[in-house]
């Protein structure tokens, strides 16, 4: 079957010791929210996920009220919109399954919370699927709505090509080529699936610290304790 395996690229994330970029991670969510949202969901992430790692307690605030929110019933048993608030997750493009696809030709744009670690290749995946679309080679035969992606299995993928330069204009100024895009998504995506990611860095620093100092004073308290049998 046709695929190709997604070339491995250097994170800046990929050291030992070397956390999410941040900027990225925050230019990323934007790229969702502007590109990847009109038809995928981002069902567990919550607008007060986003605190302290890609915006303000206010800015993620102003995220949220972006957004209505359906909630209820109220007292007379009616459902009602309201302005999001932080303790809310992120909207979903449609109200179930069948909606979704019914509005892509019968695919089902997926989940994206944990899709980096759903899919072989995680980030690395995600980053040449979006920038890998050709012209379908010689016989090679695409349904309607379907495009050639020789990263997705089988090269024929239900999603057309998102991801274009200057699709978007990033709040921060970088210029928004088409595969800056794609890195900043892919790198948002990490965080989406592994918010622990930078933690996990963190006490591994701590753990090496303190395995360290274990093991000389042990290894000192050997030899001393063993010193008069010897
Ligand atoms: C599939 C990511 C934008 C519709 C996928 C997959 C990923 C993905 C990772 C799964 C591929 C797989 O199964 O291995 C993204 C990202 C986007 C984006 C990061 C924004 C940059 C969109 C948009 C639409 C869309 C705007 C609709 C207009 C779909 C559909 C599928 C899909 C229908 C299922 C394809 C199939 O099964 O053939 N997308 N997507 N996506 N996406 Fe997107």
């Amino acid at each position: 079957e046709l695929e190709l395996h997604p070339p491995k690229n250097p994170w800046s994330h990929n050291g030992w010791f070397d956390s999410l970029d941040h900027a990225s991670v925050r230019r990323g969510y934007e790229v969702y929210k502007q590109v990847c949202s009109a038809c995928h969901s981002l069902r567990f992430i919550a607008y007060r996920n986003l605190v302290g790692v890609t915006h303000t307690e206010e800015e993620a605030k102003a995220e949220a009220e972006e957004q209505m929110i359906t909630d209820g019933p109220d007292e007379a048993g009616n459902m009602f919109k309201r302005p999001g608030k932080l303790s809310d997750y992120i909207p979903s493009p449609y109200p179930n399954e069948e909606a979704a696809r019914a509005a892509n030709n019968g695919a089902y744009p997926p989940d994206l919370s944990y899709i980096t670690l759903a899919r072989h290749g995680g980030e690395d995946y995600i980053f040449a699927l979006l920038t890998g679309y050709h012209d379908a080679p010689a016989g090679i035969a695409l349904r309607e709505g379907q495009y050639f992606n020789p990263y997705f299995v089988g090269g024929a993928i239900s999603m057309a090509q998102s991801l274009y330069n200057e699709v978007i204009e990033y709040s921060d100024g970088t210029p928004a080529s088409a595969s800056q895009l794609a890195k900043d998504v892919s790198t948002f995506l990490k965080w989406t699936a592994e918010p622990e990611f930078d933690d996990r860095k963190r006490m591994m620093v701590k753990a090496i610290g303190i395995f360290t100092i274990l093991t000389m004073v042990s290894y000192y308290a050997k030899r001393f304790k063993w010193a008069s049998l010897k």
